[in-house]
C-alpha cells in the first residue's frame, strides 16, 4: 500500500533515460512511490523489477491497461518523442499529472492539445529539460537579472558531436521524432532562452545537412553501430533566430560533423555591458569592464554540476507542484514556446527560406 501523502507514480518507457529518472525518484522516496512501470520490451520490464524493485504485478506492456488497473496519480513519460502526445493524452484523460521528457511533442499542435487537456483536468504538465537546475545556468540568470549583460546582443550555441549518432531508440527516424534538432539542439534552445529571459522570437532561418549518417560507419568511433540503413534525419543543423528584443541567436547541432572534439556543448553570450561563456558541466566565465580593465570573472565555488542533481531537481519541482500546488519551473507552456521554434526550424530547412514567427 502506498504511504499517505506520497505521489503514486507510474513510469512509461523503461529505457535509457528512465534509469536516470529512477535514480532521482529513489532519492525522493519520501515524496513519491513508483506504483507501476510500463514498457513494451520484456527485458526493460525485467530491469525495472530487478534494478528498481517494481513488483512483478505492477509491470505492464501497455499504458492503457496500466491506467485502468493501477489508477496512478501521475505518470512520467520516458517514451520516444512520437509517443509523448498519445501517452500524455491518455494519462491526462485518466486524471493523471504528467511529466514529459523533452521535447514536449512532435509539433505545436500536439503541444497545444496536451496543454489544453491538462488545463481542463487541472493537472500539472511539465516538460523535462534540466539545465535550468545547473548552478552555472543560475549564475547567468542572476547576472542578467542584475543587468550585468546590459542589452543582450548575440549568442552562439553549439551542441555538436563529431560522430555521435545514438545506437539505441528511435533517434535515426524523423517520423519517430529523431534527429539532432529534436534530440539535442532543443536543450540549447531551452537553456539559452532561459538565460535570456524567454524573449519573443521574430524570424528564423535554418539549414540541414545530410549524408554521413546514411552510410555505415567507416572510421573508429564510440558508437559505430547506428542504423544507417533506415537513417533519414539531418547530420548537422545550422540555425539563426532573431528575437523581437534585438537579440540574435546562432545555433549549431550535429550527430556527425568534422570537428576536433568528440562533443562541444556550450554557448557564448554577449551583451552591451557584459558577456559570458557557459559550458556543460563546467563553471561559467563572465566578462566585463571594471576598474579600468577588461575583467574575467569565475566562481570560486560551485555545488555539483552533474546530471543526477539536475534530474532530481527537475523531477522534484514537478512532484512538489503535484502535491502542494507549488509553481512549475518548466510547465507545458515552455515546451510549446520551444516547439514553435522547432517547427519553424524544420520548415525553414525544408522550404529553404526565412520563417516569420
Ligand atoms: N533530458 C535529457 O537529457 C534526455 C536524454 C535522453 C533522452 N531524453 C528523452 O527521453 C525519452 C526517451 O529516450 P530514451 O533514450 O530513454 O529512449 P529509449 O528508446 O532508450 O527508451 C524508450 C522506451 O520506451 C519503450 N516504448 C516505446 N514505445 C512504447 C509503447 N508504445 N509502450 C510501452 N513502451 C514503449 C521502449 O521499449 C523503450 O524501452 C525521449 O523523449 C528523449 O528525447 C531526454
Amino acid at each position: 500500500m502506498p504511504e499517505q501523502g506520497k505521489l503514486r507514480l507510474a513510469v512509461l518507457g523503461c529505457g535509457m533515460i528512465c534509469q536516470e529518472h529512477m535514480q532521482g525518484f529513489a532519492e525522493l522516496k519520501n515524496k513519491v512511490e513508483i506504483v507501476a512501470a510500463v514498457d513494451q520490451k520484456e527485458e526493460c520490464r525485467t530491469e525495472a523489477h530487478e534494478r528498481w524493485g517494481i513488483p512483478e504485478n505492477a509491470l505492464f506492456a501497455d499504458w492503457n491497461t496500466m491506467l485502468e488497473t493501477i489508477h496512478p496519480d501521475a505518470v512520467d513519460l520516458c517514451l520516444p518523442n512520437y509517443e509523448h502526445f498519445p501517452a500524455a493524452m491518455a494519462a491526462i484523460s485518466a486524471g493523471c499529472h504528467v511529466f514529459c521528457e523533452k521535447p514536449l511533442g512532435m509539433n505545436v499542435n500536439e503541444c497545444e492539445r496536451m496543454i489544453a487537456a491538462a488545463e481542463e483536468k487541472q493537472r500539472k504538465l511539465a516538460v523535462g529539460f534540466q539545465q535550468e537546475y545547473c548552478p552555472s545556468t543560475e549564475i547567468l540568470v542572476n547576472a542578467r537579472n542584475a543587468g550585468f549583460f546590459g542589452e543582450l546582443r548575440f549568442v552562439h550555441g553549439s551542441l555538436i558531436r563529431r560522430r555521435g549518432i545514438p545506437n539505441w531508440g528511435t533517434y535515426y527516424r524523423r517520423e519517430l521524432g529523431g534527429g539532432p534538432v529534436l534530440d539535442i539542439l532543443v536543450h540549447l534552445l531551452d537553456v539559452i532562452t532561459h538565460v535570456c529571459g524567454r524573449p519573443e522570437p521574430e524570424r528564423l532561418s535554418a539549414s540541414y545537412f545530410y549524408g554521413e549518417g546514411k552510410q555505415p560507419c567507416a572510421v573508429f568511433c564510440p558508437t559505430p553501430d547506428w542504423n544507417s540503413r533506415d537513417y533519414n534525419v539531418e547530420d548537422l543543423a545550422a540555425v539563426q533566430i532573431a528575437f523581437r528584443n534585438g537579440l540574435v541567436l546562432q545555433l549549431e547541432s550535429s550527430y556527425v560533423n568534422q570537428i576536433r572534439e568528440d562533443c562541444v556543448y556550450d554557448f557564448k553570450l554577449s551583451g552591451s555591458k557584459g558577456g559570458a561563456w557557459w559550458r556543460n558541466g563546467k563553471a561559467p566565465e563572465l566578462y566585463t569592464d571594471a576598474f579600468g580593465a577588461m575583467m574575467n570573472l569565475t566562481p570560486a565555488y560551485l555545488p555539483s554540476l552533474g546530471r543526477p542533481d539536475m534530474f532530481r531537481k527537475k523531477l522534484d519541482n514537478w512532484i512538489q507542484a503535484c502535491l502542494e500546488e507549488t509553481p512549475l519551473l518548466l510547465p507545458g507552456e515552455i515546451g510549446l514556446y520551444i516547439q514553435r521554434m522547432l517547427d519553424a526550424i524544420a520548415r525553414s530547412a525544408q522550404e529553404n527560406r526565412e520563417i516569420p514567427l
